[in-house]
């Protein structure tokens, strides 16, 4: 293959609407990283792009729970992300966002170029509409049971459970998200991507042809899509956040998150280039450039069939050469879930374990999830982190130092240069193997390549010991000894780099070696007889068991915390403290309990509220025996406009809580207090 003169390297933009944990680091962010930091390395030229996703409906929902704006959403999480991007050392040349001005301007020209081609079609269909809330219920703002595995919870644009990408006509028995309805149809007009007419055109051959060089869980799904046939796809929606459609008399319309989002990887370019004053157009049109997308595997349609026709429809775009997917991290043994607190968060990690950046990066890539789902547990953290980082990687070279002051007051032997045949071999295998893995994308072989330098140079010096010769007699053994592991150690500075880039500049701080260098060092690297190296820092500390416990147990209170009714209705439109304040509810005690004549659901009771004696109705009689509740204490809203229910006047309302059975409790204080204490 004929090298490509520059590599475009993106890593898929995180949705801004949660912080990093380690799914995300697993899936997509460590591979494009040890991906970019390799071709740097080699002396390639890279432009390693990211940033945050901004629009879409996940960024609204969450701003809709949380009762704050989408901005005030996005804003957080941006500075949060990029953050723990950074604190991980994930090399992005540049980590933007789209709700960037440039973005938009890049995102709204693109759409414009392809309209005026007339590559949209533009049609008016009926879409689910919420009455309640007037809004259409695109993508997540509509759930139902999925058609292809009756997962009850689908999403409008995709079920998580089997998978299937899905549009909200799909679902069988539709509810919005937002109030809970069923959702009516409404006409609206909407742009669409003709998927169906590249396919024929030129689509459908491209995948094919791309069979050998596609990992096959990617190329399988594209077959698989192209298989059923695409269809037409909208690129707009009727939602007030996102980049507007550029079109007079189009107010209210978006462009849907997923036309938006891929171009963010341009506008990104574009940005990087005003700031670093380097062209980025060759980088996107220049057709010796070589375009590598990082992303999970439920972003794999988005760009292996529905970017490159945004591309190619464009035409002054290359397309992308590779589209490396992962499949999905688990967490001892479930999937990782934001809203559950299912996931060890990145920012979370850093508290718990300071420093120890390269321990997750290195266990994340042992298990990383390239060709099927994997799980990641604290457990076999701890056993990787122990005995191979800390008992081999770090106790090797952790001994070369020591024994370099100990014999040799700090500085490189004179002695004769024997090389230790499996040592070499493990060099040479680096040298020749790891490129080539690394250009497959097989991430965690050629970690294991790399580290196989350290295993080998430990037994090399557990072999020779040169601890238990005697420095009068075999002073130049010893010496021989420690000048050639002194080497593997800076050979590994290099073979580690990619992976492990703090453990990678902290040994060559300790050899006092240049923080600059190449990776055809790496048969080279000789340490010159009579340099000073520094003194020993230990680069692993061993994980222990009590560590090990506490992350357990943050997760054992996640699932506590978790066990709850599978059915929720969507939280409620926010309301004020002021309003929340108008709410008058105090302690009560039921003092008499009876059944309302016809009515099998209500009772009559009557509820001394500390400040007088009175009678509500509730509907609690299926649950409860009259005489079961008398004495009970319960919670009652008392300035509730006073009712007639079945000719009884009702004045206020207790509180209940439904389980998931459907059955009714009181709300009621934890322990005996004295009535009209007040509920705030
Ligand atoms: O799945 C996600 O998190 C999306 N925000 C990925 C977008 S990738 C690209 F298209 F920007
Ligand atoms: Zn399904």
């Amino acid at each position: 293959m004929k090298s490509p003169k520059r590599y475009t390297v993106t890593a898929a933009l995180p949705y801004a609407n949660g912080p990093v944990h380690i799914g995300h680091l697993a899936g997509c962010f460590i591979p494009a990283d040890i991906y970019a930091r390799f071709l740097r390395l080699s002396g390639k030229d890279v432009l390693f792009i990211c940033g945050s996703d901004e629009h879409g409906v996940p960024i609204t929902l969450k701003a809709r729970n949380l009762g704050v704006t989408p901005q005030e959403v996005v804003d957080k999480y941006h500075e949060m992300m990029k953050q723990s991007f950074l604190d991980f050392g994930i090399t992005f040349d540049y980590y933007s966002r789209t709700s960037s001005n440039i973005h938009r301007e890049t995102a709204q020209e693109f759409f414009t170029d392809l309209y005026n081609k007339g590559e949209f079609s533009e049609k008016v269909t009926d879409q689910y509409y919420d009455e309640q809330e007037k809004t259409f219920l695109a993508d997540r703002y509509i759930v139902g049971t999925c058609p292809n595995c009756g997962n009850e919870n689908a999403y409008g644009d995709q079920c998580e459970k089997c998978g299937k990408s899905l549009s909200p006509a799909d679902l069988i028995n539709p509810m919005s998200k937002l109030s809970g309805n069923a959702p009516v149809k409404k006409s609206t007009k909407h742009w669409f991507l003709p998927l169906d007419k590249y396919q024929d055109e030129w689509l459908g051959a491209w995948v094919e042809a791309q069979k050998e060089s596609w990992k096959s869980n990617v190329f399988g799904q594209c077959k698989s899509w192209l298989d059923q046939g695409l269809q037409p796809r909208a690129i707009t929606r009727d939602l007030d956040w996102g980049v507007p459609v550029p079109l007079a008399g189009e107010e209210g319309k978006v462009l849907y998150v997923w036309f938006d989002a891929p171009i963010g990887y341009i506008s990104a370019s574009r940005e990087w280039s005003e700031i670093s004053g380097k062209d980025w157009k060759p980088y996107w049109q220049d057709e010796h450039s070589q375009l590598v997308h990082f992303i999970g595997k439920d972003n794999i349609v988005f760009h292996c069939l529905i970017f490159p026709s945004m591309l190619k429809a464009h035409g002054k775009f290359i397309l992308p050469d590779n589209i490396p997917a992962n499949e999905f991290l688990n967490l001892e043994g479930e999937k990782i879930s934001t809203s559950k607190n299912w996931a060890v968060w990145l920012h979370e990690y850093l508290e718990d374990f300071p420093n120890r950046q390269d321990e997750l990066r290195y266990v994340l890539t042992s298990i990383a999830p390239e060709t099927k789902d994997s799980d990641f547990s604290w457990k076999d953290f701890q056993t990787r982190v122990n005995s191979e980082l800390a008992d081999i990687l770090g106790n090797f070279v952790n001994r070369v130092m020591v024994l370099t002051h100990k014999y040799f007051e700090g500085k490189v032997p004179t002695s004769e240069f024997i090389p230790d045949r499996e040592v070499e071999n493990a060099a040479t295998s680096i040298f020749e193997k790891l490129p080539e893995l690394i250009h497959n994308y097989n991430f965690r072989q050629a970690q294991v390549e790399a580290l196989n330098l350290a295993r080998s140079g430990n037994k090399y010096l557990a072999d020779a010991q040169p601890w238990k010769l005697n420095l009068e007699t075999q002073r130049e053994e010893i010496a021989r000894v420690i000048a050639y592991s002194l080497d593997i150690t800076a050979r590994l500075s290099i073979a580690l780099a990619p992976f492990i880039p703090n453990t990678s500049a902290k040994i060559r701080r300790m050899l006092n070696l240049s923080p600059e260098f190449i990776w055809n060092d790496l048969l080279t690297s000789h340490l010159p007889e009579g340099h000073n190296i520094s003194h020993p820092e230990i680069l692993f500390k061993k994980i222990e068991d009590t560590e090990i416990e506490i992350q357990l147990q943050k997760l054992e209170d996640s699932k506590a915390i978790n066990i709850v009714p599978s059915k929720h209705n969507p939280v409620k439109e926010p309301i004020t403290f002021d309003e929340f304040m108008k709410m008058d509810i105090r302690v009560g005690t039921i003092l008499e309990a009876e059944k309302v004549e016809k009515a099998d659901k209500l009772l009559k009771l009557k509820v001394d509220t500390g400040v007088d004696q009175r009678t509500v109705v509730s509907g609690i009689a299926e649950h409860f025996k009259p005489e079961d509740i008398i004495g009970e204490q319960v919670s009652v809203l008392l300035n509730l406009q006073p009712r007639k229910i079945r000719g009884i006047e009702s004045n206020g309302m207790i509180l209940m809580a439904e389980d998931s059975d459907g059955k009714l409790h009181f709300v009621k204080p934890g322990t005996a207090i004295q009535s009209g204490a007040e509920v705030r």
